[in-house]
């Protein structure tokens, strides 16, 4: 692509207030040099969410997953923390583990080195002979993991600040949710072929709602939300859950027992950035990660809470179903626009758009991705 696709001049535009602004140059969508940038300077300095943790629920859990090529190991040790581990054997590099499952040892299926799991180095049997060779300085490398409500995030960047800065005043705003107590009763994955930002700004705009969703949930409308952190929001009025299809609401569970007036009366849409879109609504939860795989492929990751009384209940089996029937009818909605725009946007014709009022968050994604990647211009006096 253009050799000053990082020049922030080229984003003029784009840094406009949002009803004056254009859309991204389609290179942002299709570039591989660019992903690349996206990797280096936001997704590897970012809090990156990555599951729940009561999905990994006893000692030896563990979720080896693929983070913007990057392999890493999620477990929980002997002692009930949560650990992560760059997924690499400390002797000549094998992939320790792949998948998910448990065990009550790391061990690399290479010379069997074995690690336990709080990462350090046990055994590595045949190393007896070699100089020098100290098992306590071959432990695996460990990446910073935090939590917040149950949710879990790994860092790469050693200088980052910590979560709880990160997140600035979200952890207050849902605090009513009782988000700890959440469980997460299913996730389901999709391979898309699509840029990862395709998707988050389709999932933080309701201008294409009443089109896309037409024979689903039909049009939403919201109101934005003010922040302080690294994340964004809308909030939409609506007496029930949106959880369920209208035709379906009266299989919906009851509300979260505790939410405060407004998270009573509506959902949060929330991106946390750079990847992650979250909806609390009154009786659940659900998020869509953009895993990116390269600059036109991502792993969309959808997963649901309830809190655990919900749950709990007899019914919930049953119940629940209406629920992944909405999810199921209309995410395949989303996936199928969003392929088709990324088809369109290869386009060599293709040339960067306007806003409406209904998608001020295409931009907040935008701006919010630019001040990382690229940087502002220095203003000129
Ligand atoms: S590469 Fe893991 S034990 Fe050799
Ligand atoms: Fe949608």
């Amino acid at each position: 692509m253009t050799a000053d696709m990082f020049d922030p001049a080229q984003y003029a535009k784009v840094r406009l207030p949002p009803l004056q602004a254009e859309t991204l140059p389609s290179w942002c969508y299709t570039s591989e040099e660019f992903y690349r940038r996206e990797v280096e300077r936001m997704f590897g300095r970012s809090w990156n969410f990555i599951g729940r943790a009561d999905e990994l629920p006893q000692p030896g859990d563990y979720h080896a997953l693929d983070l913007f090529g990057e392999a890493i190991i999620v477990i929980r040790d002997r002692t009930g923390t949560l650990r992560a581990f760059a997924n690499t054997c400390r002797h000549r590099g094998t992939k320790l583990l792949q998948g998910q499952g448990r065990c009550t040892a790391i061990v690399c299926p290479y010379h069997n080195w074995a690690y336990s799991l709080s990462g350090d180095l046990f055994s590595a049997v045949g190393m007896e002979q070699t100089e020098g060779f100290d098992k306590s300085r071959y432990g695996l490398i460990p990446i910073r993991l935090e939590s917040w409500g149950g949710f879990v995030f790994v860092c790469f960047d050693p200088a980052a600040p910590s979560l709880a800065d990160y997140l600035g005043d979200l952890p207050e705003r849902l605090q009513s949710y009782g988000l700890d107590d959440m469980i997460c009763v299913r996730r389901k994955d999709y391979d898309l072929a699509c840029n990862w930002k395709l998707y988050l700004e389709n999932a933080m705009e309701e201008y294409h709602t009443p089109t896309v969703h037409k024979l689903s949930i039909g049009a939403q409308v919201t109101l934005r939300e003010r922040t302080r952190g690294a994340w964004d929001g809308m909030f939409m009025p609506s007496e029930k859950t949106i959880a369920v299809l209208a035709e379906d609401i009266g299989s919906a569970f009851p509300p979260i027992a505790g939410l405060d007036a407004k998270a009573a009366r509506g959902t949060y849409f929330i991106v946390i950035y750079p990847m992650t879109f979250f909806a609390f609504t009154q009786d659940c939860c659900w998020w869509l990660q953009q895993f990116p795989q390269g600059a036109t492929r991502t792993r969309v990751v959808i997963g649901s809470s309830f809190p655990r009384a919900t749950a709990a209940r007899s019914d919930f089996d049953e119940r629940v179903q209406k629920y992944y029937r909405r999810w199921d009818k209309a995410l395949p909605e989303d996936n199928a626009i969003s392929e088709l725009q990324q088809a369109g946007i290869a386009s060599s014709f293709a040339r960067p758009g306007r806003l409406s009022h209904h998608e001020l968050l295409v931009h907040g994604i935008a701006n919010w991705m630019l001040d990382r990647v690229v940087g502002r211009s220095v203003p000129t006096i």
